[in-house]
């Protein structure tokens, strides 16, 4: 089932994209490692084989709406552009019907839909929602996530978040994304106000994490540290390492 999928869906971004683009890259490199953290996730978790399958393919479709976003936006930066990547995700799949070329069979619609469609959503509403459908919504928002964490930590910060080194080393941070971040809470876009503080709603995404599972890959792979240390924080030294004390103390 997932092999068919990927196949499809390399094809898919072949013909309708240019994959030197540098934006459509770092989006198709993301799809990949968001399959492999949603398939380890699975594997941690012990679930079963054909929702292991069924989570990768989502994983594979979760962003088919952000190489679309590149070409009509060129940001990935919804909270400035005013675009929902996801909803426009859901409308390719289904009301396009380009689901039937990653997938034969139809029993598993609905949870994709609702999968994609919440996958980027600040809080997961799940009251119309199956045991399944939740599970599946909660595996792709958190494989998201975790690969968030791998771009923020290597990749090229402005291809990412269309800002500069400098906007983030030179800013102050918020007091409201302090606290938020010191309460354990994520942060919402509206409340970020400089280049620092969208820095510290990256790492904030730990909080937002649903599965131990998840939060052992962070760990493991050092993401907290290797983010904080990242940047030379001008004025903001000292709030910085006190956050990275409080992540750290998180995750344990
Ligand atoms: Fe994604």
């Amino acid at each position: 089932m997932f092999e068919c999928a990927k196949y499809n869906f390399e094809n898919y971004i072949k013909d309708n994209y240019d994959i030197t683009n540098k934006k459509i890259a770092h989006k198709l490199n993301h799809t990949y490692h968001v399959v492999d953290n949603a398939k380890e996730i699975c594997i941690d978790m012990n679930i079963d084989n054909k929702d292991v399958e069924l989570a990768m393919i989502i994983a594979l479709l979760h962003d088919i709406g952000r190489f679309e976003q590149v070409i009509e936006k060129n940001s990935f930066r919804e909270d400035i552009i005013n675009f929902d990547h996801a909803e426009l995700g859901v409308k390719l799949l289904f009301d396009d019907n380009l689901i039937r070329n990653f997938i034969k069979e139809e029993e598993y619609d609905s949870i994709i839909k609702k999968a994609i469609l919440n996958h980027n959503k600040y809080v997961l509403d799940i009251s119309d929602m199956n045991e399944l459908e939740v599970l599946h919504c909660k595996i792709i928002r958190d494989a998201d996530k975790i690969d968030s964490f791998r771009a923020k930590s290597e990749e090229d910060i402005f291809v990412m978040a269309n800002m500069t080194k400098e906007d983030i080393e030179n800013s102050y941070i918020t007091d409201q994304v302090f606290n938020d971040f010191m309460n354990g809470k994520t942060i919402l876009s509206k409340d970020r106000k400089t280049g620092i503080d969208i820095w510290v709603s990256y790492i904030a995404f730990i909080f937002g994490l649903e599965f131990n599972s998840s939060l052992k890959i962070i760990k493991e792979k050092d993401y907290i540290n290797i983010l904080f240390n990242r940047f030379n924080y001008k004025y903001e030294k000292d709030k910085m390492n006190i956050l990275k004390n409080k992540a750290i103390e998180y995750l344990k």
